[in-house]
């Protein structure tokens, strides 16, 4: 059996959405519309994994709805939904927790990084995080998912599952083997703070980021600050290796203008910062400004939101649902064959 292709992604409420976010993942989604089955949702099952105040986590997930929207999400292309509202996500990783093994899991880095010095005071959810993540892209048997670099390991995993689940429930190619889409320049978008650290929602500087809803002054004030080195720019992309601060700036112009590094750096050779960030600040006013008005657009009718989404919600548990009855059938649970033959 060939899977027919089909988009799945999703991006967490836990906190202000980024430059690295759009470029990693939202502008993505937007150019995938067009052409695939796109099913994205509001990660909020796997945002409270740590902490969530809940009076906040509901608007935190319109948020992000909101976000989708104003990067240009059609609801009536893209099926948006907040992950919580189709249990069959939550039910299915129960069945993957059974199948992933804890070695696979102790090799999780995130989990490292997230948990640090406070491994027995982490919850469990946030070390199972990532089967989660698994049950989100097979409950839909998804073929591709646009994500950043990051999040790299936790799709090599969703892989591993589909494959074991397959090979123990002897039904070869009943979940596909689901593909990153992480290429592009805007895969890894680094703090502006420091070129080795990842942009992140997480990082107590307001200054290593660019919000989406960072005003123009906000944002050619932040790129003006941005670490930089004292060397001119290169001709060659290879020449920005060593030099993570630059080549993240770079990397930032060539997404947001659809070139390559080495396209966007014709115009640059052998000039400094000085001629490079007024330019690099123009391309991100041009391109941030409209998402984050859009933003405020949608999110002062929440009304309209929560149509999107509970609509989205509907769509979603009617793809997801047959296949966890599948699913429920191959493991043997009682009662799940029976149902199976009656549709
Ligand atoms: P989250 O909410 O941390 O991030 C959302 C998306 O943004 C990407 N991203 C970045 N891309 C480039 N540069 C950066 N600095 C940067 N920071 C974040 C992330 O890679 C991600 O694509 N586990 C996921 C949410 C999730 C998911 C899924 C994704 C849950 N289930 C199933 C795909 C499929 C996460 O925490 O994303």
């Amino acid at each position: 059996m060939t899977h027919t292709p089909r988009v799945l992604s999703g991006v967490q409420p836990s906190g202000a959405l980024h430059l690295g976010n759009y470029l990693g993942a939202l502008k993505k989604f937007v150019d995938l519309q067009a052409t695939h089955d796109c099913f994205l949702f509001v990660a909020d099952l796997h945002a409270i994994t740590v902490w969530q105040e809940p009076a906040r986590l509901a608007d935190q997930t319109r948020e992000i709805a909101a976000a989708y929207l104003a990067a240009g999400l059609d609801p009536a292309r893209a099926t948006l939904f907040p992950q919580s509202a189709v249990r069959t996500h939550a039910e299915l990783a129960w069945v993957f927790n059974c199948v992933a093994r804890l070695g696979w899991l102790d090799r999780m880095t995130q989990f490292k990084e997230k948990s640090g010095k406070h491994k027995e005071r982490s919850s469990v959810g946030l070390y199972t995080y990532p089967v989660l993540q698994a049950a989100d892209i097979l409950a839909y048997r998804a073929t591709h998912v646009p994500v950043g670099e990051d999040q790299k390991q936790h799709l090599e995993l969703s892989r591993d599952i589909a494959q074991k689940f397959n090979t123990d429930f002897e039904a070869p190619d009943f979940f596909p083997l689901p593909e990153p889409l992480i290429q592009g320049p805007g895969a890894r978008v680094m703090s502006l703070r420091d070129g080795s650290a990842k942009m992140s929602k997480s990082d107590p500087s307001d200054q290593s980021r660019i919000n989406l809803t960072d005003t123009a002054d906000e944002i050619a004030g932040k790129i003006r600050r941005a670490k930089t080195d004292a060397e001119p720019l290169p001709d060659d992309p290879d020449a920005l290796t060593g030099r993570p601060e630059a080549n993240n700036l770079v990397g930032i112009y060539a997404a947001l203008s659809g070139e390559t590094k080495a396209e966007a750096l014709v115009r640059f050779a052998g000039q400094g910062f000085g001629a490079f960030k007024p330019a690099l600040a123009e391309v991100v006013v041009a391109a941030m400004t409209p998402v984050g008005e859009a933003m405020r657009r949608y999110l002062s009718d929440p009304a309209e939101i929560d149509r999107v989404l509970s609509d989205g919600a509907e769509r979603a548990a009617a793809v997801a649902e047959p296949i966890l009855a599948e699913v429920k059938a191959k493991v043997g649970f009682w009662g799940a064959a029976a149902k199976m033959s009656q549709t």
